[in-house]
């Protein structure tokens, strides 16, 4: 497969989905968004206009599902209950949507024989192991219901690979940033969180000793990984990761942004959050090899180019 004229993209509100409706919107592809705004926003999509058809709706609708995977060639999975944190606090929750929501995707997409899945999984299925950097032949360590959920989510994925043929592809997401993630979310990603401080001038939190480590990959990598993901025969059945193979740590992440945005604020320390790992870097060599992916946004430059989104649009959240 080398061209998608249709696809959906669960989720397709939030901040990777909406990098990923735009992307395919532009090569030319038919894209629907199904997402039911539980933390994404209208205005994530707002600007693409008629390019992208938008259905508010539930992953969990098994209806709905089977009527949008219809004639699809691809469905991109990113819906998801997406915080470590909320799963700790509500379990149940976050498995109804990130374990039965993705198997009525999987199964509505094997019924209406759509030719690929490509899902978000997470690197936090690999937990505290002390191995670095994470690779895909290490055995899962899942330490949160969240990363339960995404490596059952990979499972079922193989299953309805052997079971019924289904093309899948599971995208192991490192740190993810850029524009659009959202700042007003306390359980959004770190980045947000201290570009909106910046900007702001508040002293971040940061929790634990600012010691621990993270490889944050930019969108615009992320989108031509599932892109790639997409339409390269060597990815059906597979698992990557996609992040950039290089860690920083977090009390340096907070010393590069107050660079770039001209603040000296000391950051303000808390305890550890549960279910938060140490150290996180990827092992790229698979998706490397297989698929010919390479982070091309270099960090200090990808930070600049995200505060500058947020400068301007700040006021809209
Ligand atoms: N951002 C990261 O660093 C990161 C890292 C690893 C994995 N991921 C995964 O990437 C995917 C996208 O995450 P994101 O960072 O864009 O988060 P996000 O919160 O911006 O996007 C998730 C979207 O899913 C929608 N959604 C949630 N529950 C839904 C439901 N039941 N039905 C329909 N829509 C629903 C939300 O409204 C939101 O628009 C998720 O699967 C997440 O687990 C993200």
């Amino acid at each position: 497969m080398t061209t998608i004229q249709r696809a959906l993209v669960t989720g397709g509100a939030g901040f990777i989905g909406s990098h990923l409706a735009e992307a395919l919107m532009k090569q030319g592809s038919r894209v629907t968004v199904l997402d039911n705004l539980s933390t994404g926003h209208r205005h994530n999509i707002a600007h693409l206009g008629d390019g992208v058809e938008f259905v508010e709706g539930d992953i969990r609708d098994a209806g709905l599902l089977n009527r949008l995977a219809e004639g699809c060639d691809v469905v991109f999975h990113q819906a998801a209950v997406v915080s470590v944190t909320l799963s700790v606090q509500d379990p149940s929750h976050s498995c109804e949507v990130n374990d039965l929501g993705t198997v009525r995707v999987l199964d509505a997409c094997r019924r209406n024989g759509v030719g690929r899945v490509v899902m978000a999984s997470s690197s936090a299925v690999y937990g505290d192991d002390p191995q670095l950097p994470k690779a895909e032949s290490m055995p899962p360590r899942p330490m949160s219901p969240y990363a339960v959920q995404k490596l059952t989510g990979e499972f079922y994925a193989a299953a309805f690979g052997g079971l019924y043929g289904l093309e899948t592809v599971c995208l192991r997401y490192f740190n993810v940033y850029g524009p659009r993630q959202d700042p007003s979310s306390p359980y959004s990603g770190v980045i947000s969180i201290f570009m909106t401080k910046a900007v702001a001038g508040q002293a971040p939190t940061i929790y634990g000793d600012g010691s621990q480590s993270r490889d944050f990959v930019s969108v615009r990598d992320v989108v031509q990984a599932n892109l790639l993901a997409a339409t390269q025969t060597a990815a059906a059945g597979r698992v990557f990761n996609v992040g950039t193979g290089h860690f920083i740590r977090i009390h340096d992440l907070w010393t590069i942004i107050g660079e770039l945005a001209h603040t000296n604020l000391e950051p303000v320390f808390a305890p550890p959050r549960a279910g938060d790992i140490r150290e996180s870097v990827s092992d790229i060599g698979e998706i490397s090899s297989a698929l010919g992916f390479r982070p091309r946004v270099e960090l200090r430059q990808g930070l600049a180019d995200t505060l500058d989104w947020y400068r301007s649009n700040l006021s809209l959240e």
